[in-house]
């Protein structure tokens, strides 16, 4: 069987598209394929980050974060605005954009880098002496051969039995990324991370928002301390939450949805809403790849089984990103990818799992590397705790934007730092600095005494450092 490529991916979304660009740096014969059609049916690579995820949702939070801004607090600046107004079609029509933007970026990389991009779903059709033969319909159908295969086909919105999406009244990710004209009542099941920003999106806009969420606890992995000042903003801004519910029958009539669910108490209710955004998670995609015709195994939720290295049952594959075990987050599949190429390449490609930083873009930010404190206390670890409040950073105060803090937690005996969560004003910025230093192993005193610019708000990760050790100097 002739070899037409070293290495072909198939997926062009984060894990997909970088890893194909690392492998060609690598001196590598690379092919990636996606299938994702942008609205004229051309190729649109990016997968759900740059499509309907990632990209798009944080455009969204910007213009309603704007129009949130101009309504409710430019008026504290002494900015006076009359008749504002907001035009949803405007606002779509600038996220379209932005994602266009970003597909466009991609295909260019792909030239610049001499990938060979195919616009098609990919498909295992077999293996013999090594090669593995790929399947690619798109246009038209052909045939490609490759000695390495990286499977990035990424993940979907899991639905509820019964209430398939229809995108119009029953929305996954991608519908409530476009829902034509603010809805006066929005559901949410669901209060993860997407529940939170998309919730947040449509609130700023005017919808009455309520979000359905089957555990008792908010942001259960967040630690307890953030999840609860985080809670406390939210309610603030008036998102609703019905926490502990069970999710009963869903109706989906023409004119909204009606939701049955019993709440905390045991009580019967009835949640009825022009639109209801579905959040409870993702699950693998790995539909069309047809599996078995080369044995790659899945596991029992569909998940293509890796070790550490990301390498599957087979010889000379592997999957990255939502497809496989760990946080489904576009950065920790980017890094999965270049760990695969470079290991393909015989380097020792690494990523290290307690250093992904997790970032919630609502207003306030929520953000997080490591360990939290209920973590920690679980596994018995003897460990210092500082936390300083926005309240007290001379930024935030100019800002006008307070809510929040900085906590840091360090091992009690050796001070290294074990995590650090942030609920705030630009925290997915302010996250950087401690992965950085959680991954050159820093104590809390190494930022205690790093300099930081005044003012800024990194200004709090300095003051928490100080405070673990009980000596913060601006509260
Ligand atoms: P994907 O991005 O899903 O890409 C997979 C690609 O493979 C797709 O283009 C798909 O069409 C293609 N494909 C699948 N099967 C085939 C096949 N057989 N042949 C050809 N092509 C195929 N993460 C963050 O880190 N930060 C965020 O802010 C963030 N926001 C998000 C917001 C939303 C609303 C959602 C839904 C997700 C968000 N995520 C975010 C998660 C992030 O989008 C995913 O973790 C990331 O996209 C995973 O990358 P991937 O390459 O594994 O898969
Ligand atoms: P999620 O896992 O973040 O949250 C799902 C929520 O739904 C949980 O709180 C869960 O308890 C609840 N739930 C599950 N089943 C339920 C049911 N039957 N009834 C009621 N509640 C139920 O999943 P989400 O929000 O769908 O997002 C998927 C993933 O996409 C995230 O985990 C994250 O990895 C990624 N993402 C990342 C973003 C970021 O990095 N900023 C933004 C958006 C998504």
């Amino acid at each position: 069987m002739p070899i037409n490529y070293d290495v072909i991916v198939i997926g062009g979304g984060p894990g997909g598209y970088i890893a194909a660009i690392r492998a060609a740096q690598l001196g590598f014969n690379t092919a990636c394929i996606d299938e994702w059609k942008n609205s004229k049916g051309g190729p649109a690579p990016g997968g759900t980050c740059t499509n309907v995820g990632c990209i798009p949702s944080k455009a969204l939070l910007q213009s309603s974060e704007h129009f949130e801004q101009a309504g409710h607090h430019f008026a504290d600046h002494g900015i006076g605005l009359k008749d504002l107004t907001i035009d949803i079609a405007k606002m779509l029509g600038r996220k379209d954009t932005v994602v266009k933007q970003n597909n466009d970026g991609i295909l260019y990389l792909f030239k610049k880098n001499k990938v060979t991009f195919f616009h098609g779903r990919g498909s295992f059709v077999a293996s013999k002496d090594g090669v593995y033969e790929i399947n690619v319909a798109g246009a038209a159908s052909e045939v490609i051969s490759g000695k390495h295969i990286i499977v990035a086909t990424g993940s979907n919105a899991r639905a509820l039995p019964g209430a398939p999406f229809d995108e119009e009244n029953i929305l996954s990710n991608d519908g409530a990324l476009r829902i034509p004209a603010v809805p006066k009542k929005l559901g949410v099941i669901g209060a993860g991370v997407i529940g939170l920003e998309m919730g947040s999106v449509w609130r700023r806009l005017g919808s009455d928002v309520t979000v359905l969420e089957g555990l008792p606890t908010f942001l259960g992995a967040v630690d307890e301390q953030i999840a609860k000042e985080a809670k406390k903003a939210f309610d603030k801004q008036g998102l609703k939450f019905e926490m502990g519910v069970k999710i009963g029958e869903i109706k989906n009539a023409k004119k909204g949805v009606s939701v049955a669910y019993t709440n905390a108490k045991g009580e019967a209710q009835t949640l009825d809403v022009d639109k209801l955004i579905i959040s409870i998670g993702r699950t693998a995609n790995t539909i069309g790849l047809n599996v078995d015709a080369v044995g790659l195994k899945l596991d029992e939720r569909g998940m293509v089984i890796v070790d550490d290295d990301c390498k599957t049952n087979l010889p000379n594959v592997w999957a990255v990103g939502d497809v496989v075990r760990g946080p489904m987050l576009a950065h920790k599949a980017e890094e999965e990818g270049v760990a695969v190429a470079e290991r393909i390449a015989g380097q020792h490609g690494h990523v290290n799992f307690n250093t992904v930083p997790w970032v919630i873009y609502t207003s306030p930010e929520i953000a997080w590397v490591g360990q939290n404190e209920q973590q920690l206390k679980a596994a018995g670890r003897a460990y210092r705790s500082g936390t300083f409040p926005f309240m007290a950073n001379g930024r935030a105060r100019a800002l006008g934007d307070t809510t929040g803090m900085v906590k840091m937690l360090a091992d009690a005996a050796t001070d290294e730092i074990l995590g650090v969560h942030i609920v705030g004003p630009f925290a997915s910025e302010l996250i950087a600095e401690c992965v950085v230093a959680m991954e050159f192993r820093a104590s809390s005193e190494d930022i205690a005494r790093i300099c930081h610019a005044h003012p800024s708000l990194s200004e709090a990760t300095k003051e928490a450092a100080l405070a673990v050790d009980k000596r913060t100097l601006n509260f």
